[in-house]
This record gives structure tokens, C-alpha cells and sequence, in this order.
């Protein structure tokens, strides 16, 4: 199974992949988590990728295709992959069509997560992840069972930088502007699935399940 999670940020799709990649055993490939990881590494990508994701504009494109090409080409992805957050413009959608075709695969269906844009700047300012396993809570909507420790790992939630309100406005608008686009690219091409987002967690990834087959 080929996926594309795509959605506005906030709109859960850390969350739903986390979910995803469990019941159908595919590898979770996130631009977001690359570039955080490359960051922490203090890598030459990462020093690139970070100028541009404290401001909240995306990276550019020729720099993240090349990390999914690399990462799409691992022997882990020959049973199936979920991209999310890749791609996010025309020419990374376009692309990621070419290597496909080279790899001689296809995607099979793209999900979007949709959620009304007013509801995602508290999202996004309230989340709180773990650093050192990565899971994802919300202080209101998804909180861990002990305030501000991770439910797995005990350690202290942190906020992501790119959550800090003075940055999530950047991130919205440069996202909105992009987003449009590709939905229709997808339209076009009948990939297309519409997925509520603006509901319970679970019942989010039951929509989701139903409409990849319903074999979760
Ligand atoms: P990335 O890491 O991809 O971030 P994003 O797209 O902004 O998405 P988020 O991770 O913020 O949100 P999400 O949809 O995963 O929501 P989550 O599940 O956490 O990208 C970061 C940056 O990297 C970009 O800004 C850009 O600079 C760069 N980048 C990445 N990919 C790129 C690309 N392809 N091209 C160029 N640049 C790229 O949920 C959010 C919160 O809501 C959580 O607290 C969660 O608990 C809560 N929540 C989730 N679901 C629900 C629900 N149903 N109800 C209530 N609360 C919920």
C-alpha cells in the first residue's frame, strides 16, 4: 500500500500515521521528522532546513526531493510506504510521479485530512511532543496521563519550535497558498480521498481504515 497523508499542519496527520503505519506495517516517511532529526544531528541538511522551518516557509524543493528520493529508494519501501507531508508543491507532486514511474510503482490512494483553518492554530499551540520518542500530545484534546511527562518513556514534553505562535501564522498561510493545487493535482488524477479530521482521534482513523478498505 502507497500513501500520501496530506493536510494543513495541525491537522493530524503525525498523528493518524502513527496509526497508519502500525495496522498496515509500512514504513512512516515524514519530511518534517527527516528534517527535525538532520537538525538534531547538526548536519549540513539540517543547518539548511533549519532557517527556513524556524520561519515557517517551506524547504526548498530540489532539497527535499532529494532526501525522499534517497529514502524511497531504501529496500524498506518495496512493500509499501506512507509519505507525510511530501509532497507539498506542484513540482515535489511531480517529481515524486517520476521516480515512482522509475521505481515502477505507484501511489495508491491520497488521503487529505481536513479541518477547518480556524480550529488549527490551537492545535498546533497547544501540541507538546516527546524528544525522546517522538510521540505527540495535546494539553487539552490529547493530553499524556501525567502532566507534561511522556506516557512511554517518562520523559519531559517539550514544545516544537515551529509551534510557537508567532511562527504557526507563516506556517498556515505559506501552507493555505500551496495546498489548493495539489489537491486538485490529485483530484485530477482520482487519487483523491477526503477524510474529516475535525473529530475524535479514533474515530478519525476509523474513516480512515473504511475508506482504505476497511481491512484495519
Ligand atoms: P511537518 O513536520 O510536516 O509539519 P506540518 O505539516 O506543519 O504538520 P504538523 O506536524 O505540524 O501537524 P500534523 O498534521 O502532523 O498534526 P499532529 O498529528 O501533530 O513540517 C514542518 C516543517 O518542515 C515545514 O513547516 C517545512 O518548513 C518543512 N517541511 C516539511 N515537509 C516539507 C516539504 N514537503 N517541502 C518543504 N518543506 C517541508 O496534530 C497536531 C496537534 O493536534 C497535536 O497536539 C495532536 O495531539 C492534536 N490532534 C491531532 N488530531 C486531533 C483530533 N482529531 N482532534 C483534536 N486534536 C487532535
Amino acid at each position: 500500500m502507497n500513501l500520501i497523508l496530506m493536510g494543513l499542519p495541525g491537522a493530524g496527520k503525525g498523528t493518524q500515521a502513527d496509526k497508519i503505519i502500525e495496522t498496515y506495517d509500512i514504513p512512516h516517511i515524514s519530511t518534517g521528522d527527516m528534517f527535525r532529526s538532520a537538525i538534531k544531528e547538526g548536519t549540513e541538511l539540517g543547518k539548511k532546513a533549519k532557517s527556513f522551518m524556524d520561519k515557517g516557509d517551506l524547504v526548498p524543493d530540489e532539497v527535499t526531493i532529494g532526501i525522499v528520493k534517497e529514502r524511497l529508494s531504501k529496500p524498506d519501501c518495496e512493500k509499501g510506504f506512507l509519505l507525510d507531508g511530501f509532497p507539498r508543491t506542484i513540482a515535489q507532486a511531480e517529481a515524486l510521479d517520476q521516480l515512482l514511474e522509475e521505481l515502477g510503482t505507484q501511489i495508491d490512494h491520497v488521503l487529505h485530512i481536513d479541518v477547518p483553518q480556524e480550529k488549527l492554530v490551537d492545535r498546533l499551540t497547544g501540541r507538546r511532543i516527546c524528544p525522546t520518542c517522538g510521540a505527540t500530545y495535546h494539553v487539552e484534546f490529547n493530553p499524556p496521563k501525567q502532566d507534561g511527562k511522556c506516557d512511554h518513556d517518562g520523559s519531559e514534553l517539550i514544545q516544537r519550535d515551529d509551534d510557537k505562535p508567532e511562527t504557526v501564522k507563516n506556517r498556515l498561510d505559506v501552507n493555505i497558498q500551496q495546498t489548493e493545487p495539489l489537491l486538485n493535482y490529485y483530484r485530477k488524477k482520482g487519487d483523491l480521498v477526503a477524510v474529516n479530521g475535525d473529530q475524535d482521534i479514533n474515530k478519525v482513523f476509523e474513516d480512515i481504515s473504511e475508506k482504505l478498505g476497511g481491512n484495519a
